[in-house]
């Protein structure tokens, strides 16, 4: 299972990073503005310096809404580094683009998908990831983890190789059941990857075997 970091923080990412068991790192408008970075330019730079940071995939985002823009925009954005992956919104022409970008050998990830049909759509246009929301499933009461068993099973039915990015994930039992589903990627906040490392028990033994040496020593 892939894990890939949900954010636009510099220093998070570093954090991840410095884990060694970063694969990734994906980003959305919201994100890029929640870190105040704002104008064309210096988001283009953004997604340089996030690419100099991690080895893996990074996801950048298309703004625009129209397959002519979309494409434009994609192309700008995977001129930039070789790890880009230009993301795509689950709307027609963001289907269309999707197309496009995978007949040219280009990575996408196909975001802002709720239903198995959406994810059905964007295999068939080739798309390197696909991203189902699970957490804002959850917020409108509906079981986003069981949309990743839904997809998990059709794309096994069909042997597609279009990647199970889990998205919107909140906390780490969502990671944990994403990995008992066969999701191929997780992306989340930093306190979902480093919370997986906490357990009371791994901390109360160490203190055990740390005073146990003091007294032998
Ligand atoms: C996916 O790539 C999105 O950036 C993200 O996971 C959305 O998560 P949120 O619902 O926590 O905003």
């Amino acid at each position: 299972m892939k894990f890939f970091i949900d954010t636009a923080n510099l220093d998070q990412i570093k954090e991840a990073q410095s884990l060694g068991i970063l694969d990734g790192v994906t980003t959305n408008p919201s994100l890029m503005a929640k870190e105040g970075i704002t104008g064309q330019e210096n988001i283009l730079q953004h997604y340089v310096d996030i690419c100099n940071i991690v080895d893996g995939d990074v996801s950048a985002e298309v703004i625009s809404t129209d397959f002519e823009g979309m494409v434009r925009e994609g192309e700008a954005l995977a001129a930039l580094h070789d790890q880009i992956v230009i993301k795509l919104p689950m709307i027609k022409d963001g289907v269309k683009a999707c197309k496009y970008f995978s007949s040219k050998g280009i990575k996408t990830n196909v975001t802002l998908v709720f239903s198995a049909g959406q994810a059905l759509l964007a295999a068939k246009a080739g798309a390197t990831y696909v991203s189902p929301f699970i957490g804002r499933l959850d917020d409108i009461s509906t079981d986003g983890l069981h949309l990743i068993s839904e997809i998990r099973h059709i794309y096994d039915n069909y042997g597609f190789d279009t990647e199970i990015l889990a998205a919107s994930v909140r906390h780490t039992m969502h990671v944990i059941d994403c990995a008992k589903i066969g999701a191929d990627v997780m992306t989340g906040p930093l306190s979902s990857i480093v919370g997986l490392l906490k357990h009371p028990l791994t901390d109360s033994g160490l203190a055990q075997f740390l005073a146990d040496y003091q007294k032998g020593n």
